[in-house]
């Protein structure tokens, strides 16, 4: 390959890296459908994330098996990973939201909680496939708790 051509890859690369920034961190304004629908996404996020959590708290009460939820948390992963950018300034408002003020003014505690779910969740997945059931289920009650310490200081509870 000549040098021009990886040139041309290289830059190539960097357009694509870019759009895929662009995509995933939507600021408020440039989302279709402004903060109403980031907001609506980030909640049906959330339920998507509880109801993993649940096929879980099912299969150890079923006493099935756990090893096939393993790659379930892949998932999780890429949703906590980026969770910072489903909170972007401005969707504090648009749509109902139980997200506290504190997720703006305290950003980085917030960010720090979100952060904290990332070993939680590597070491569910990594208990789920040992096919290890006990430790599954120690570990689902960590990941529980990681979810608590945030919803704790930034979100309100639903009465
Ligand atoms: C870094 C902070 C943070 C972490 C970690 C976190 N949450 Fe949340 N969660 C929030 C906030 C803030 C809201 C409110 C969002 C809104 O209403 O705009 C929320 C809302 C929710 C909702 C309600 C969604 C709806 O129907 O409106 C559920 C369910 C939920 N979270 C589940 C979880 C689970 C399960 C975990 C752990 C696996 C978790 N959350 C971890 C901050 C967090």
């Amino acid at each position: 390959m000549t040098r021009t051509t990886i040139g041309m890859l290289a830059v190539a690369g960097a357009a694509v890296a870019a759009a895929a920034t662009l995509a995933s961190a939507p600021a408020v304004q440039a989302q279709s459908g402004g903060a109403a629908a980031v907001i609506r996404e980030r909640q049906e996020g959330f339920r998507q994330m509880n109801a993993i959590l649940r096929r879980f708290r099912d299969t150890l009460q079923a006493r099935g098996e756990v090893r096939p939820l393993a790659s379930q948390v892949d998932e999780m992963l890429a949703y906590y990973r980026t969770l910072h950018e489903r909170f972007p300034p401005g969707s504090d408002t648009g749509a109902e939201t139980w997200a506290r003020p504190e997720v703006w003014s305290n950003r980085p505690l917030f960010e720090q909680r979100a952060a904290a779910m990332l070993p939680e969740l590597e070491k569910l997945k990594a208990a789920a496939a040992s096919g290890d059931a006990a430790a599954t289920g120690r570990q689902l009650q960590a990941v529980g708790a990681a979810c608590t310490a945030c919803h704790d200081s930034f979100r309100r509870p639903r009465s």
